[in-house]
């Protein structure tokens, strides 16, 4: 390490597992030494476990970026543009950024300065807002809290047990049409946290940060990350696979990674229920008619102290320390046609077209993750029944926006082909 040691500690939880710091300027991460040689850590990403952990390996980017496991917990979109105001002058915005809003990072990670550190780095600048958290993803977010009939944004050291989506000017009824499709994937039995619709007139805002572009429904829901004031370590796909974030839409095109690839990670890691739910989850992607399930919108969360090694992956297994976590930002796509083609974010069983996947390619990725045909018949066959049912109910309800209307009543048709058997 240099002189020029500006480095965070990188905590799960509580617990020290590493750090983050610049070396010859570029941002790098070792494991801490201690964390390194206990037999009951908790695991930062699978992403690092191809091999034991040591101090001796530095996780860095070549082009000096910010590594990407932790780049993919920094914001995207309108939430970014808000924080990059107050860090245009640095020379690592992106591990500036970090450090800002380390104390309140997606899961369990926390980036904070090292109390006890000879040499600290300098204190990240005041925001002129009081709040400084961190979400991925391009919508529009807050972090949010319920205190009686009001929604506030808890300030920084505060927790906010839920994250409210405001709507985009790009696609309108944007969030009526995420709330009836996280009713629908409750109504058909999936994982789903809890949610509701709100206005974003209900929010405390002083600081003025729900501007016009934003104002009107807003979806609220409960963070899966958070209980109380515990916080439950996930990782999303492109930190699982060690991918940068803006490669999230580039598998459409090269197709290395697949729906498969997930599959036959949650295969490896769940238990047999959450496979099951794995495989609901890609037939409701295809009767809900969503193309946007790429690899930032699926994660696992993993519960406590894992198991390491070949015996602790089946240990882990049976215990589900590691699952799928509850289903999050599932959009009907097909219900902006003007702007969305009807191609899948990755594909599956070789097809990308959503339009040409029927069940032999949702039986063949499940032979492929080790679901066998019976039995993948059967969750199939339950769940297209159940969605259908359910639906029937749904599409009545007046939340739901006639666009999303129009265009699952659509897509359920041409589902229900003889040739596609869904
Ligand atoms: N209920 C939840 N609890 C905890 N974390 C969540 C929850 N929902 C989403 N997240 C995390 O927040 C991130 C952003 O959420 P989400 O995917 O809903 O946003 P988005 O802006 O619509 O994303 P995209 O850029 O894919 O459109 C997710 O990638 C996930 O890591
Ligand atoms: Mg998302």
């Amino acid at each position: 390490m240099t002189d020029e040691h500006e480095g965070y500690s990188v905590l799960l939880g509580d617990e020290l597992v590493g750090t983050l710091a610049l070396e010859d300027d570029t941002p790098t991460f070792r494991f801490h030494e201690a964390y390194c040689e206990r037999s009951d850590r908790p695991i930062l990403s699978l992403s690092f476990e191809d091999e034991p952990p040591t101090p001796d390996r530095a996780f860095r980017e070549e082009d000096g970026r910010l590594p990407r496991f932790f780049r993919n917990l920094l914001p995207e979109g309108h939430l970014l543009e808000i924080y990059e105001r107050q860090i245009e002058t640095m020379r690592h915005r992106e591990f500036e950024l970090l450090a800002l809003i380390g104390e309140d990072l997606p899961g369990a990670v926390r980036v904070v300065r090292d109390p006890l550190d000879a040499n600290p780095p300098s204190a990240p600048p005041a925001l002129p807002h009081r709040f400084a958290f961190g979400l991925a993803g391009v919508q529009f977010k807050l972090q949010a809290a319920r205190s009686e009939a009001r929604l506030t944004i808890p300030a920084r050291g505060q927790s906010g047990q839920f994250i409210a989506k405001f709507g985009s000017p790009s696609y309108p009824e944007l969030v009526q049409n995420e709330w009836a499709m996280l009713e629908w994937a409750r109504l058909c039995g999936l994982d789903v946290p809890s949610f509701l619709l709100r206005h974003s007139s209900e929010f405390d805002d002083p600081s003025g940060i729900i501007t016009e572009p934003f104002e009107g429904r807003s979806l609220l829901v409960k963070r899966f990350d958070r209980d109380g004031t515990k916080r439950i370590h996930q990782e999303d796909f492109a930190q699982v696979l060690s991918l940068h974030p803006e490669q999230k839409y580039d598998f459409a095109v090269d197709e290395t990674v697949h729906y498969t690839t997930i599959g036959n990670i949650v295969a490896n890691c769940g238990a047999n229920e959450h496979l099951a739910e794995y495989v609901e989850r890609l037939v409701f992607m295809v009767l809900s008619g969503n193309c946007d399930a790429h690899t930032k919108n699926w994660a696992i969360t993993h519960n406590g102290h894992g198991f390491i090694g070949a015996l602790g992956a089946l240990l882990n297994a049976k215990t589900g320390y590691v699952r799928l976590s509850p289903l999050y930002d599932v959009v009907s796509t097909i219900a902006y046609p003007a702007d969305m083609d009807r191609q899948l974010a990755l594909s599956l069983s070789g097809e990308l077209r959503l339009d040409a996947i029927s069940r032999d390619h949702i039986l063949e990725l499940c032979a492929r993750i080790g679901v066998a045909h019976d039995d993948a018949s059967a969750i199939i066959a339950e769940f297209c029944k159940r969605a259908r049912a359910t639906w029937a109910d749904l599409r009545e309800r007046t939340e739901v926006p006639t666009r999303v209307r129009r265009a699952i009543d659509d897509n359920l048709g041409l589902c229900a082909a003889p040739n596609r058997g869904l």
